[in-house]
């Protein structure tokens, strides 16, 4: 976990991080394979799962999956009569996730997209618009993902951005070139965000920032 260093994150962790088995299994394998800071954490998860349970969301978007422990987080939350459409570029990683959720309920409501993300978009468009769509995958196109989910996102429906303080990189000298380099992207995409004409939005001061926006 990211964040282990940090003791009010890690009390946040304890009291509020409670995960199901299966993603504690994703977690632990994650770590067995040192990808312990790439995937969100189990508040974070809960902050997915309560935004699911609350907007009662069931068609749900993710672009980033990794070894699926957010996607299972959104499939657990959202329940009975949901999908979630799970954009993963790696197809190694897919094969991971699908292996460790074996035999679970949750997975029969996934539908992989594995590929570039962008590519399975354009497919995407001609479905119908979704509840809920979560970006937690490359920078350097969060402003493509944000304008396709904002076209593709039914009113009222909740558009979240992990990562949204790139590191601290929006706030403060970004701390490498890679971060250097998105900086700009990551502060249009919360810019975008924040107008109250168009969203009901916030920043959650989580670790690394969760954008979150209501489409109105
Ligand atoms: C931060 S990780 C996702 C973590 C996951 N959401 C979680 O919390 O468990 C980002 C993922 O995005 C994937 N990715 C990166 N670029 C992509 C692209 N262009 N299209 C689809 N997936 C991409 C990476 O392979 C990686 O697994």
């Amino acid at each position: 976990m990211r964040q282990k260093s940090d003791a009010r994150l890690k009390y946040i962790n304890q009291v509020f991080g409670n995960e199901p088995e299966v993603q504690k299994n994703i977690r632990e394998a994650l770590k067995k394979d040192n990808k312990t800071g790439i995937h969100i954490s189990p508040y974070e998860a809960q902050i997915l799962s309560f935004f699911v349970k609350l907007t009662g969301a069931k068609r749900i978007l993710e672009i980033g999956s990794l070894y699926g422990y957010s996607t299972f987080c959104l499939a657990n939350a959202a329940g009975k009569n949901s999908v979630i459409y799970a954009c993963e570029k790696s197809v190694e990683n897919i094969n991971k996730a699908k292996n460790l959720m074996k035999g679970t309920e949750e997975l029969n409501r996934i539908k992989w997209y594995q590929g570039c993300a962008l590519d399975n978009l354009k497919n995407l468009s001609n479905e119908e618009d979704f509840d809920l769509i979560f970006i937690d995958a490359d920078k350097s196109n969060y402003e493509n993902y944000q304008k396709w989910a904002i076209q593709n996102l039914k009113t009222k429906g909740l558009l979240i951005g992990d990562n949204s303080f790139l590191f601290g990189s929006v706030y403060q000298e970004p701390r490498d070139t890679a971060a250097h380099k998105h900086q700009q992207v990551m502060l249009n995409f919360n810019s975008n965000l924040s107008n109250l004409q168009l969203f009901n939005s916030m920043i959650i001061p989580t670790f690394e920032g969760l954008t979150v926006a209501q489409k109105i």
